[in-house]
């Protein structure tokens, strides 16, 4: 076994990662059952500000789902109407929570006072309805609409090895309880920057291109550039894309999953470097604009704010030491690729 030659071991690797993710995919059936919830939901939306729309955003609408994944909903205010004042975030937190409070049998939770005004609901599953819903509902939030698009646009330029790392990462950072922003590790929307990084900027040949680089090749109307002084732009133009781009890179899943251990345990520069997916070379310097905290990955539109403000000495210094555990496991090649990958997620 050992003697496997690397090209071997990696593609068989490979085909157990892939193994490995697809019975904790979600099903046809999850999906059905989750957009027939937001459709229920936008219509009580539409009760308390008429036309209200209710959109998917993260997980469930950039192609890196796992099942049961929680929902992500935004919802945006119909402001053509000929009302003079729109109710706040906070009123309307408050309004639609009471609404879905009488009208369905979810649980609520309003938290109209919090920095980003939301609305939490679940539900238990229940014989009938063998899904679990747990959904967050934000109002306004059109950035993080823009930031999906923008991770379903990459997810689109190279499904198979993309989506399978995502997919993975997040898989083994919640095994290995690195995924929970509240306690001072990284959000999922923080690792999946962390791989569009790595295979953008870090691998050579880079397997993805920099879609906020490319330049447009259409006129653009001024709000597809500016969203609340941010500039939104990225190379969106899939079907031309996908003909002109073709990756040098030809790295299976395995190798690239190495690799991105090896060089987040040993060669990133974390104390000296922000992330930053829209520049030339996808870092800057932290003096640049006074960045200090432990981890540093800029928002790909938000200037200047980092997502991984959550994680904290402690827990940066938990993910490096997973970074280290994961590349020692995967080159203990006297083990089988099915008990690697056990041993990893355990
Ligand atoms: P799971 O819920 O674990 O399946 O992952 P997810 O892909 O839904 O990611 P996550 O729940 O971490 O984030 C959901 C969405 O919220 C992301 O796709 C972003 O659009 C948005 N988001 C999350 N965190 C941030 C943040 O720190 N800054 C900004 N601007 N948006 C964020
Ligand atoms: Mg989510």
């Amino acid at each position: 076994q050992s003697s496997m030659s690397y090209e071997r071991y990696t593609a068989e690797l490979t085909n157990c990662i892939i193994a490995f993710l697809s019975p904790i995919l979600p099903t046809e059936e999850e999906y059905r059952i989750k957009e027939a919830t937001r459709r229920q939901l936008e219509r009580l939306a539409a009760k308390v500000s008429p036309g209200a729309k209710l959109l998917a955003f993260g997980s469930m609408a950039n192609g890196f789902a796992l099942r049961n994944s929680d929902m992500d909903l935004c919802c945006l205010i119909n402001r053509s109407g000929d009302q003079e004042v729109h109710p706040s975030a906070s009123e309307l937190v408050e309004m639609l929570s009471k609404v879905i409070r009488e009208e369905t049998d979810f649980n609520v939770l309003a938290l109209p006072k919090a920095r980003i005004p939301i609305i939490k609901i679940s539900r238990g599953s229940t014989s009938e309805l063998p899904y679990e819903i747990s959904c967050d509902i934000g109002f306004e939030n059109r950035l993080a609409l823009e930031n999906t698009r923008l991770l379903l646009s990459y997810a689109m330029v190279d499904p198979p090895r993309l989506r399978t790392l995502v997919l993975f990462l997040k898989v083994w950072t919640k095994r290995r309880k690195l995924n929970s922003p509240y306690t001072g590790t990284l959000s999922s929307y923080g690792y999946t920057l962390l791989v569009l990084f790595y295979l953008t900027h870090v691998k050579r040949p880079a397997v993805l291109p920099n879609l906020q680089r490319i330049p447009p090749t259409r006129p653009l109307a001024p709000e597809e550039v500016e969203l609340n002084g941010h500039n939104i732009y990225f190379y969106d133009d899939m079907a031309t894309l996908r003909k002109d781009w073709q990756s040098q890179n030809t790295e299976n899943v395995a190798e690239l999953l190495i690799d991105f251990f090896r060089y987040f345990a040993k060669e990133h520069p974390y104390s000296r470097e922000v992330i930053s997916l829209k520049t030339e070379t996808g870092m800057f310097g932290k003096d640049a604009i006074m960045w200090n905290a432990e981890l540093c990955i800029e928002d790909p539109f938000q200037h200047g704010y980092n997502v991984s403000r959550t994680v904290t000495k402690d827990g940066l210094y938990t993910i490096r030491g997973e970074f280290i555990r994961a590349t020692r496991i995967l080159q203990n090649r006297n083990q089988r690729v099915s008990a690697q990958l056990a041993e990893l997620c355990e």
